[in-house]
């Protein structure tokens, strides 16, 4: 019988060598905690998908903001829920609009916390796309059309930052929208505030729930013309190369859970943060599962996050952030 030399369980014996050797640890500074603002009076409606998740109005929406101050939760990312749509997305940049009232709200109430700004249009769009669509002249064919929505998107942005937006987070995935956004908020003077591009944006089955909360599903086609293919990986490559060329500050791939090789090739490759976004299904299939007594939340939560913060996550944007705030801070 010959006895092993190397026992990698002596570092394991107890609860605090194990602290003691940890290699990765999930802090409350790590989390992004995404907020749905919606029209209209006292409303709180969970959204059904998501359990948990409300569509809060303007006057409801304070006592989550206290509640995210409280958490220790350092940043939120407003999505809007507009009263009208059009063809062309008009109030993702009307100066009063949702997201721009919420965030002066926010930046009055809580001036610290971290207003991020999805910048988009398929909320406010009556098709449900992320940009304008052009349709061709001879064969009719629709099609979202690249540079007619980048004009869009940069008054979107410059909108959020003048509400007073701290970071502008563009998730259209038109191509040059870095290159655009940034040179629409420089010119506005805005050249301080940072861009955290949706960079790797998957074309993903993973978004469903989302859709219901923020009503933007496509009316027709998908977003398989302007997302990326769940299959490629050198192509993320590509797009978060050329995020970096036209300014972007941080880099996000999106979802998280079926992409953390993609995660992991952004960390090795470039020196900006790099964030996961854990989407609206990888949430909800974590509450259903749990609402039946099949898996302790709690675990599997932490233990998800944590995956993400090691294969490179610098910020996790999650729907748990709050949750897992205090399951933190319990520890
Ligand atoms: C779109 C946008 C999407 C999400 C955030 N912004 C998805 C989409 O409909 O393409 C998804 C977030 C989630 O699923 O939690 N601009």
């Amino acid at each position: 019988m010959s006895y092993p030399i190397t026992r990698l369980r002596r570092l394991r014996g107890t609860s605090a060598l194990r602290q003691m050797v940890k290699e990765t640890v999930l802090t409350v500074n790590d989390f992004i905690y995404p907020i749905f603002v919606t029209y209209g009076e006292n409303i709180k409606s969970e959204i059904p998908s998501m359990p948990g998740v409300y569509h809060l109005s303007m006057d409801r929406l304070k006592t989550e903001i206290d509640a995210v101050v409280a958490s220790g939760v350092k940043s939120v990312l407003l999505f809007g829920v507009p009263e009208t749509k059009d063809e062309v997305g008009s109030s993702a940049y009307d100066p009063n609009g949702i997201v721009q009232e919420a965030t002066r709200a926010i930046k009055s109430w809580a001036p610290e916390l971290v207003v991020v700004a999805d910048t988009c249009l398929c909320a406010y769009t009556e098709h449900g796309h992320c940009g304008v669509i052009h349709h061709h002249p001879v064969t009719g064919a629709a099609d979202v059309n690249n540079d007619a929505s980048l004009e869009l998107l940069v008054k979107t942005a410059i909108s959020q930052a003048e509400a007073g937006a701290d970071i502008i987070a563009p998730s259209n995935m038109m191509d040059g929208f870095v290159h655009a956004i940034r040179e629409g908020l420089d010119a506005a003077g805005y050249e301080n505030v940072p861009i955290m591009s949706y960079s790797v944006k998957y074309a993903s089955a993973f978004y469903g729930p989302f859709r219901d909360a923020a009503h933007s599903s496509p009316q027709f086609g998908d977003r398989k013309t302007y997302q990326m293919d769940p299959a490629n990986l050198r192509e993320a490559m590509r797009e978060a190369e050329s995020d970096v060329v036209e300014g972007a500050d941080m880099l996000m791939v999106k979802p998280a859970l079926a992409y953390l090789d993609v995660l992991r090739m952004l960390k090795e490759h470039f020196d900006l943060p790099v964030v996961a976004y854990n989407v609206s299904a990888e949430y909800s299939m974590v509450k259903a599962a749990a609402a039946n007594g099949w898996i302790d939340e709690r675990a599997v939560v932490l233990e998800t996050l944590t995956g993400m913060k090691r294969a490179g996550a610098d910020l996790i944007i999650t729907y748990h952030a709050l949750d897992a705030a205090r399951w933190l801070r319990e520890q």
